[in-house]
């Protein structure tokens, strides 16, 4: 691997992947970020690796996955021989109130990188496609069972419908044309740097400023926790000793049900910053603050992912521990003021917009 080009690099777990990289491996080459800077682009999240790579070993193209002609030039220009595709829309929320974005974006997007990369590849023995994907594929699970790699896909929320089909995109042009490939489909990450829509970072940033905390249902709907340092690891590992055409599970391990993920926020938030010195808060606890809500269309039940597969045969495992890693995304939440105060109003948007058009 010399060039790695990252499809959605400003978003979370891409912009925690170009720091991983940098910071936690040997990689020397160069890394290509592209990204169309939708909502969830944020190029602040990178900003400490701007400064120190931007146009030596770091660089940043502004480009739709949906424009043909700049893929094609970006591998050229580049001479890229791992693309590592993170860009999506990724909110199933969203997803349900506008799924056109994500049928654009996952499907098309994803079908024209893959084209792209196809036409540039070339039979080069080193190039590799890794495709980065979802639990949510596998559809919802009872009270007991786990996704396994084989388990026959099932989605059921136009988002995850939406990746089950670039997930097949990905295997077709493997089985089809020969590209080199690798897929992971990973549960619900957390961690610094994730947009406020998701479940952990919009309770924690809703707390402290005295909002509700809205959860859906009955709060029993299951998640398979795992922090986004440890999902980078597993992409690492995957693109270092995963074998082509592999499809390899990543998961915490790590089952909650929502209402435990919302009172153990709320619990470590008194020790972090008691709520009795908040005053938004105005005498109330945060867990005053849980708000039972109407339940999320279509809601899948329960996830969790059997990964035995990638432990087994490449010998990745999770190093973060739930507790502990909550808690230091938390104090990442209270301290990292600015970053939180220019995504709440807006302003990283505008930042933006003045150095590039935005959709
Ligand atoms: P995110 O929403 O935080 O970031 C997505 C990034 O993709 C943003 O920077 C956005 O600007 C970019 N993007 C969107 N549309 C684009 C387009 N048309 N062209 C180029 N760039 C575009 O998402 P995330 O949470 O970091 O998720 C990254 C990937 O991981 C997604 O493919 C998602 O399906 C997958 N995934 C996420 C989770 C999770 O818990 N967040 C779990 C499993 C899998
Ligand atoms: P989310 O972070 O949107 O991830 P996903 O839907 O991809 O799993 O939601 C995680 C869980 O939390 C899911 O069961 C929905 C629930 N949830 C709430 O109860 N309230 C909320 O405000 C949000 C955003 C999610």
């Amino acid at each position: 691997m010399k060039n790695i080009l990252v499809t959605g690099g400003a978003g979370f777990i891409g912009s925690n992947f170009i720091r991983y990289l940098f910071n936690d491996t040997d990689f020397k080459g160069r890394i290509v970020n592209y990204d169309k800077l939708t909502y969830a682009g944020n190029l602040a999240n990178l900003s400490d690796i701007a400064e120190k790579y931007q146009g030596k070993r770091y660089f940043f193209i502004k480009g739709d996955i949906c424009d043909a002609n700049k893929v094609s030039n970006t591998f050229k220009k580049f001479n890229i021989d791992t693309i590592v595709h993170f860009a999506a829309e990724s909110h199933v929320d969203r997803s349900i109130l506008g799924p056109e974005y994500f049928i654009k974006t996952n499907i098309e997007g994803t079908f024209t990188l893959l084209k792209s990369a196809l036409n540039f590849w070339k039979n080069d023995k080193g190039f590799r496609f890794h495709h980065v994907s979802t639990d949510e594929v596998y559809g919802s699970l009872g009270a007991r069972g786990y996704f396994y790699e084989n388990t026959p896909y099932d989605p059921r929320s136009p988002y995850s419908s939406s990746k089950a089909s670039s997930d097949h995109l990905v295997r077709a042009y493997h089985h089809t044309y020969g590209l080199p490939m690798t897929i992971s489909n990973c549960s619900n990450n957390y961690g610094p740097y994730q947009f406020p829509e998701k479940l952990i970072p919009l309770m924690i940033l809703n707390a402290l400023e005295g909002k509700n905390l809205p959860v859906y249902g009955d709060g029993k709907n299951v998640r398979d926790w795992l922090y986004v340092k440890d999902h980078c690891s597993a992409i690492w590992t995957i693109l270092e000793k995963g074998k082509n055409g592999e499809t390899y599970n990543i998961g915490g391990e790590c089952e909650k049900k929502n209402i435990e993920i919302v009172k153990k926020v709320c619990s470590i938030l008194e020790e972090e910053k008691p709520s009795s010195l908040n005053p938004v808060l105005d005498g109330k606890k945060y867990s005053d603050l849980i708000t039972f809500v109407k339940d999320r269309p279509g809601h899948d039940r329960r996830y969790a992912i059997n990964c035995d597969k990638i432990k087994k045969e490449l010998g990745w495992k999770q190093s973060f521990d739930f507790d502990l890693a909550l808690r230091q995304t938390i104090r990442w939440y209270i301290e990292n003021t600015d970053w939180v105060k220019s995504v709440k109003d807006g302003s990283y948007r505008k930042w933006l917009s003045k150095n590039y058009s935005l959709r």
